[in-house]
């Protein structure tokens, strides 16, 4: 795609969008909040899948945005990507046992708009490994925002991910990336979690929404996709983290839409 298409394609949203947006990324955020307490052993993803899909539908009055999505048609309401799943686990029968680390991603559609967020938990007391391979993650997240302004190529997002994951020994996922959102879910521009000198062409501009999710792999980058069509786990089978925000370039700077409210020291952490 030549460069004018591909800037053509990105929306800026409307203050009216934002709004929306705004309303659908708290209610994605709040998911997330919701089922913490359920994350536990003994618990199967299916089971997690249904409290959020029931609680999306009849609390939220929203739409659960993975359930029927893409080809295949996705078959559950959201995703959860237990140790090695990097990312598009498929909720089944499988208990949690303790230890184990995984990645729950909710997206929901509220008035037409989506609001993308995912996070990491851990079933009981997470394993040495697991912990600073979720807490590294989060900070190259973090790291990533804290490059969103306006004027400033998308770029610089994937190059400060990429350095800090590295520095600590870890590999970035290159498959999957970051994207617009807005009355689509998944739209231009991509957001790369690597640098590469491409993403350096498009820059920042105020009522942009795209996510940042990096995937951050304890071993090698490398991933299969499992003949479900939609599990990718790691190649050599380590564990792989993810965390997710939806972010809006505002005229100084950013704003984290799906933020938590247990974040709210964020900056702090960093
Ligand atoms: N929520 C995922 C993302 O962040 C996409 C999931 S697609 C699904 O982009 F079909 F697997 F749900
Ligand atoms: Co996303
Ligand atoms: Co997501």
């Amino acid at each position: 795609m030549a460069k004018a298409e591909r800037d053509q394609s990105i929306t800026i949203k409307t203050a009216e969008e934002i709004a929306k947006m705004r309303v659908a990324c708290q209610l994605a955020a709040e998911v997330l909040e919701m089922i913490a307490p359920h994350v536990k052993p003994g618990v199967t993803t299916g089971e997690l899948d249904q409290i959020c899909h029931d609680y999306i539908v009849n609390v939220q009055q929203a739409i659960p945005a993975p359930l029927h999505y893409g080809e295949p048609p996705f078959p559950k309401s959201i995703c959860t990507s237990v140790n090695h799943v990097i990312c598009h686990g498929i909720p089944g029968d499988k208990k949690l046992k303790e230890g184990d680390a995984l990645n729950i991603d909710i997206t929901v559609i509220k008035d037409g708009y989506h609001g993308d967020t995912s996070k990491m938990f851990h079933a009981g007391e997470p394993t040495v490994a697991g912990k600073r391979l979720s807490a590294i993650t989060q900070q190259c997240l973090y790291l990533g925002i804290l490059e969103v302004r306006p004027g400033a190529p998308l770029g610089n997002i994937g190059k400060v991910i990429q350095k800090y994951a590295h520095a600590n020994r870890y590999t970035v996922v290159e498959e999957f990336c970051g994207h617009g959102v807005g009355s689509r879910f998944h739209e231009p521009p991509q957001i790369l979690h690597y640098y590469s000198k491409d993403s350096d062409k498009i820059l920042m501009q105020p009522g942009m929404i795209f996510t940042i999710e990096p995937m951050i792999n304890q071993g090698k980058r490398h991933l299969k996709i499992l003949p479900d069509q939609w599990t990718a786990v790691t190649k050599d089978h380590k564990l792989s983290a993810q965390w997710e925000h939806t972010i809006l370039v505002t005229d100084d700077g950013f704003e984290i839409l799906t933020l938590r409210a247990e974040e709210a020291g964020w900056r702090s952490t960093l």
